[in-house]
């Protein structure tokens, strides 16, 4: 029987989870459909319920249903339970609904494909200290890189991420300008440089260090100021889009079992966004 995913959000109409499933069912010759469903924050316990009803194999989440789907699925794995938030939604054959979050952890995919697993020990940067960033903080620790640092304009945000660590240091925006050169991955996590965005970098660049390795989750534009400026610099630059491609492949491996192709995929979307 034809198998069926969805992504459920508010507003949901800009996703472009339905393109990528669905393109990833035809390459991999999979029967199934990934739709994208809008919910409302008032009618989530329904939609789960419905879901369930109707034999959804599985469904992504997004804002702002993240935390408060929570309440509603049987199980967690451990780092949607340490982060409070769920974006992938599997139907265990039992026919419970378990709960993980594939946001941090294709970020660290998107990263390492583009500068392997052997820098896992080099300082990291890590420039702010919201949702994105905690789920990125919590995932690189968790596949074992021992450094990072986490900048933010409020620094008791970057200072709870760290005691939730139990490792790193926090330090002020004012602080890493200082220390720029002292660190060699830099990951971007703020709004800045967002097309839809009001505010330029948070920060200045100018003892950014030659030759690093500079990453945006900003995916449109592409090229954020930020790595505009790494890129003049001689860094290595990764753009927000793979983190988007590979949370979605992991979610893909959740529901099917196999990692479709991220390489492809990444390319198909850079063209649209190009
Ligand atoms: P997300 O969940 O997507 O990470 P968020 O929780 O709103 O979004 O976090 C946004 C991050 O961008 C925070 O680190 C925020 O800094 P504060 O914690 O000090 O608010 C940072 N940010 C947003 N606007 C900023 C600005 N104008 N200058 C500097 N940092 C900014």
């Amino acid at each position: 029987m034809k198998k069926w995913f969805a992504v459920i959000g508010d507003p949901i109409a800009q996703s472009k989870s339905p393109e990528m499933h669905n393109a990833w069912y035809e390459q991999e010759k999979v029967d199934a459909t990934y739709i994208p469903v809008h919910v409302k924050p008032e009618n989530l316990q329904q939609a789960v319920a419905s879901f369930k009803l109707l034999g959804a194999s599985g469904w992504n989440v997004t804002i702002p249903h993240k935390q408060t789907i929570i309440p509603f699925l049987d199980e967690l794995d451990e780092l949607a339970k340490k982060m409070g938030a769920v974006n992938t939604v599997v139907r265990t054959a039992d026919g419970k609904l378990k709960g993980y979050n594939t946001d941090g952890p294709g970020f660290v995919k998107s990263l390492e494909a583009a500068i392997g697993t052997s820098k896992r020990t080099e300082p990291v940067l890590l420039i702010g200290a919201g949702g994105a960033a905690r789920g990125i903080a919590f995932a690189l620790q968790m596949v074992g890189y021992k450094n990072i640092t986490i900048a933010n304009r409020t620094v008791e945000k970057a200072q709870r991420i760290v005691d939730e660590m139990n490792a790193g240091v926090a330090i002020t925006i004012q602080q890493a300008e200082e220390n720029l050169d002292t660190y060699r991955i830099f990951i971007q996590t703020t709004p800045a440089g967002m097309s839809t965005g009001d505010f330029a970098l948070p920060f200045s660049l100018e003892k950014f260090p030659t030759g690093a390795i500079a990453a945006d989750i900003v995916y449109n534009p592409l090229m954020t100021p930020f790595l505009q400026a790494a890129e003049q610099k001689g860094a290595t630059i990764v753009n927000g889009l793979g983190m988007f491609v590979h949370q979605g492949a992991i979610a893909y491996e959740h529901w099917l079992g196999n990692y479709p192709n991220t390489n492809a995929m990444i390319a198909r979307l850079t063209e649209q966004l190009g």
